[in-house]
């Protein structure tokens, strides 16, 4: 069953933690609540507890560790496969790619080097066929890059699609008919085009003969050491009586400390040598805001007199906190990911541990294109525990401490964006 939720005030007494920090570490992600009788929130003792135990560095008893289960005989497409990170948490939670399909020459040559076995077709979608697989595969899945369609579930078909990445997708599900489809995507696609392009899509997986709900995941609270958000759109075939399953969020969470432990040196960027001056000055867990004024405005010039928060700018990661999303270059304007001791941009391999890579995945191409890589990939962790409830769907399996079953499917779509 799960644990049993306490008010804001009921926790704060619990754990004896004062209301503000409560507060605090719900809005630093480091906690869930949800609200219940229209707007108290809620919160989980353990979560809590366990967020209070790491915080103060003791031992959760939970170590972190890139997850391994055993194969199954179930098989998958995956479009859009960049570097691997969904297809690598698929196959370590036991469903092997047939296929997989993606455009960028470097992702291709990581893909290979580390699974030679496994089929990856170079080149546009566009141009691929599925229908040799019609009825033969049991998932297709894939991120699609976001654009925005001229349809809005006006009754037109699917052909309104045409031209978009997402049409692709959804050609390869026409042709293949899978069991289950998974498309997966950023949180920006619930707001995309007033949420016209998130109606649309599950409008089309409707037409294609599929129902269909959709979920956001928090990745900080699925074994990996970053806070990042996937949109997982679940379609299932219509002669298919399987649940909705998706992933339950754990009561713990891992920080950088524990997912940078012992790292292996690599590659990394370095900076140049006056941003190096400026960025020595941020404390660990701080950014432009904690610079002295002189060297605020030296840094920020014309944005520093524009306000907001820009708190990405200038920033410096905590060890006692998941790491920022990472992007596609460790040192971008608005989203720096400085290392939290040391004045340098996170390395290959630190930002590889943080999407919870192991450290024998290898990035092909040059050092912008190995980051790109891996800014682009879905956390393995994340993926391994969606590869979990995709098997637990397919076997008729369920395992109510790791999995969500969700009976209705409307309620899916919990951020305002009716169909
Ligand atoms: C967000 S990334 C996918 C990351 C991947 N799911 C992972 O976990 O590592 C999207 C990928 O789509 C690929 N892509 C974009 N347009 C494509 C096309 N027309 N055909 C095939 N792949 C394409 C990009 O090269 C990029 O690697």
């Amino acid at each position: 069953m799960p644990d049993k939720k306490y008010t804001l005030l009921e926790i704060s007494e619990k754990i004896k933690t004062p209301l503000a920090t409560i507060r605090d570490w719900e809005k630093k992600g480091l906690i869930t609540s949800s609200r219940v009788n229209g707007n108290t929130r809620m919160f989980n003792l353990n979560q809590a507890l366990n967020v209070k135990r790491k915080l103060s560095g003791k031992s959760i008893g939970i170590e972190y560790k890139v997850h391994k289960s055993k194969p199954t005989n179930f098989s998958a497409i995956e479009l859009f496969s960049g570097a691997g990170g969904l297809a690598l948490g698929l196959s370590n939670a036991g469903l092997e790619a047939k296929m997989l399909v993606e455009i960028d020459a470097d992702s291709v040559k990581t893909l290979r080097k580390n699974r030679p076995k496994w089929d990856v077709i170079e080149g546009d979608i566009r141009e691929v066929d599925f229908k040799k697989h019609r009825k033969k595969i049991d998932i297709v899945i894939g991120g699609f890059p976001c654009q925005p369609f001229s349809y809005a579930g006006n009754g037109k078909g699917f052909g309104d699609t045409r031209g978009t990445l997402f049409f692709e997708f959804a050609r390869c599900v026409k042709e293949v008919m899978p069991k289950i489809a998974i498309a997966e995507n950023v949180r920006g696609l619930i707001k995309h085009d007033g949420g016209k392009t998130l109606n649309t899509i599950l409008h089309m997986l409707e037409k294609l003969g599929y129902r269909v709900a959709c979920k956001l995941l928090r990745s900080q609270f699925l074994d990996v050491g970053q806070k990042r958000e996937r949109l997982i759109v679940l379609a299932i075939r219509n002669d298919l009586d399987y649940p909705f399953i998706f992933p339950r969020p754990k009561d713990y969470i891992f920080t950088l400390k524990d997912v940078l432990k012992d790292c292996p040196k690599s590659d990394g960027a370095a900076y140049p040598k006056r941003k190096y001056y400026i960025m020595s000055k941020v404390p660990e867990g701080g950014y432009w805001r904690d610079l002295p004024i002189k060297l605020q405005k030296e840094y920020m010039q014309g944005s520093f007199y524009l306000g907001g928060g820009k708190t990405g700018t200038a920033r410096r990661l905590s060890w006692n906190s998941p790491s920022l999303t990472l992007v596609c270059s460790p040192a971008q304007g608005q989203t720096e990911r400085c290392h939290p001791k040391e004045t340098r941009p996170l390395t290959v391999r630190e930002s590889a541990r943080i999407q919870s890579f192991p450290d024998n995945w290898k990035f092909e191409g040059n050092l912008s294109s190995q980051y790109k890589q891996i800014g682009n990939a879905v956390p393995v962790n994340m993926a391994y525990f969606i590869g979990k409830c995709i098997i637990a769907m397919l076997q008729g399996t369920y395992n109510n401490k790791t999995m969500i079953k969700e009976e209705h499917v409307q309620n899916q779509l919990e951020f305002g964006v009716k169909k």
